[in-house]
């Protein structure tokens, strides 16, 4: 469908300031059809003396008459003689139009749009009585206001231009609608303003009141009125109830002096929109609380876990059992870690530390000692890369207790090094100065369930690599090299952290 702008290039002289002030128009005139139940059409006066339809849209309170687009068409000859009328005596004429399918003749107001010292185009009102509304207190007011529109329209005072304040945002017809007077006193509130204002504590006739009588978006009305252009105002009421309201002073030329002779509110109930915006602005501290309870149901988890391993009389079944404890300990961990931090991302060597305590608290006798340090930093990682990271590093400190100082063993000490790389990527190695791996030792070929956890989290979900290998005597790396004068074992992990 053509913009307003193309159909004006194309087919009339219509400028550009007066472009300007018909898409002011066309902002606002939804609420025009509203308040008319009407369906509203745009004419543009062509370059060969006709008129075109340059925008159209319907009431969201009435019926259409129009099932197709009428954009781009051009008025017939009927309509034609109404619409040039208004066009050249600058005033407001009723008409009749027919159209194609109806048999009863449809009315017509054709209005003419001012802008400056000029009619710049025709807006039309349609309706048929058989489409029309029955006629009730609301619809007489409406009708009434839509009257007053049509003469600022007119009289080149409505629409307001840049002055309009976002219509876009505004509340529509539909939402609630209060009328005053010059004086801020409310002439007519639609039900559902009524309810709005009852909602923030209204409950008399608000009727003959003014808004500082009825505590109610007062100070909206007196800039309106003011500086004599529509106001949005969000009202907090109460800490409960928030209202959105757009006040549109009405306006009316008298002599060189324009006055205002009323006002129009618009206003909606916001409450509910606010309450979940306020929500939104909580989602760290709810996100952090989310942390904390998957850390306590996990605790539960691993609970209940060893309550089942008591029964157990299978000292492998046992064994099992206070693996997996450990394991979910660790995820804990993160989590536990996460319910303090601000954002999704985490210090990783806070999460580290606790972990080496684990695994020391885990280990059994004191007859051969170990001692466990950690060097570096990894600095902040995503909560997607702590948590199987931290479980991977589990797995490698415990592989070290229970491989590199088996029973029988004497002791003696695992370093984890962390290094946050300048390529963005992060080394993780865990040494161990231990009894080292068997000779025919091979990554690929463990099939411990340790070791199938480190390679499917490091090699998937984490995208890096790992390297198990023998410390020897002057290890290239120093670390390597200080910590285990040749004895034990090295796990390097490589891991990407680059984020996406
Ligand atoms: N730090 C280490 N020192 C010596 N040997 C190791 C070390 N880490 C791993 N290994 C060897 O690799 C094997 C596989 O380890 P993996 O963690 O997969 O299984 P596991 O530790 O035997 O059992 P699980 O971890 O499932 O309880 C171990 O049995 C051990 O022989
Ligand atoms: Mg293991």
């Amino acid at each position: 469908m053509p913009t307003l702008a193309e159909i004006a290039h194309e087919h009339s002289e219509t400028d550009e300031a007066s472009l300007a002030h018909l898409n002011s128009l066309l902002a606002e005139w939804g609420m025009l059809a509203d308040f008319c139940f009407a369906d509203m059409l745009l004419y543009l006066p062509t370059r060969d003396s006709q008129f075109i339809v340059a925008a159209q849209v319907r009431a969201a309170t009435g019926q259409t008459l129009y099932d197709t687009d009428l954009v781009s068409t051009m008025a017939d000859l009927v309509e034609r003689e109404t619409i040039d009328k208004a066009f050249r005596s600058q005033k407001v004429v009723s008409g009749e139009t027919k159209i194609e399918g109806r048999t009863e003749p449809v009315n017509l107001v054709a209005i003419p749009v001012r802008f400056e010292e000029r009619v710049i185009a025709v807006l039309t009102r349609e309706w048929s009585q058989r489409s029309g509304r029955k006629p009730g207190q609301l619809e007489r007011t409406y009708l009434a206001i839509f009257d007053d529109f049509t003469k600022m329209i007119a009289a080149g005072l409505f629409p307001f231009g840049e002055r309009g304040a976002d219509a876009s945002v505004a509340p529509r017809v539909g939402d609630g609608v209060v009328v005053l007077d010059a004086e801020t006193r409310v002439r007519y509130a639609s039900p559902n303003a009524v309810s709005a204002m009852h909602r923030v504590g209204v409950s008399a006739n608000a009727v003959g009141q003014t808004l500082a009588e009825l505590g109610v978006a007062e100070m909206a009305a007196r800039h309106a009125f003011e500086r004599r252009e529509p106001v949005v105002e969000e009202v907090e009421q109460t800490s409960e109830i928030t209202l959105l309201t757009r006040t549109i002073p009405m306006l009316k030329r008298s002599g060189r002096q324009v006055v205002v002779t009323g006002g129009v509110v618009l206003l909606r109930d916001v409450s509910e929109l606010r309450r979940r915006d306020r929500l939104l602005l909580t989602k760290d501290a709810t996100i952090r609380e989310i942390h904390h309870r998957v850390k306590n149901n996990l605790q539960t988890i691993s609970s209940l876990l060893r309550l089942q391993s008591r029964r157990l009389k299978s000292a492998e079944a046992i064994d099992a059992i206070a693996e997996s404890v450990r394991r979910i300990r660790t995820i804990a961990l993160v989590h536990e870690t996460l319910s303090h931090e601000a954002g999704e991302d985490i210090s990783f060597i806070e999460i580290v530390r606790p972990l080496l305590r684990l695994v020391e608290e885990g280990l059994q006798s004191t007859d051969r000692p170990v001692g466990f340090r950690v060097v570096g930093d990894a600095g902040r990682l995503p909560a997607t890369v702590a948590t199987p990271l931290s479980v991977v590093i589990l797995e490698l400190l415990q592989n070290a207790v229970d491989h590199g100082f088996p029973e029988g063993s004497e002791g003696g000490s695992v370093l984890v090094v962390l290094d946050a790389g300048e390529d963005s990527s992060l080394r993780v190695k865990v040494i161990d100065n231990g009894r080292g791996l068997s000779p025919d030792f091979e990554i690929t070929k463990a099939t411990g369930l340790g070791l199938s956890i480190v390679r499917t989290l490091v090699t998937t979900e984490l995208a890096g690599t790992i390297q198990v290998r023998p410390a020897v005597k002057s290890d290239s790396n120093k670390e390597v090299s200080i910590a285990t004068d040749g004895r034990g074992t090295v796990v390097e992990l490589k891991i990407p952290t680059a984020r996406v």
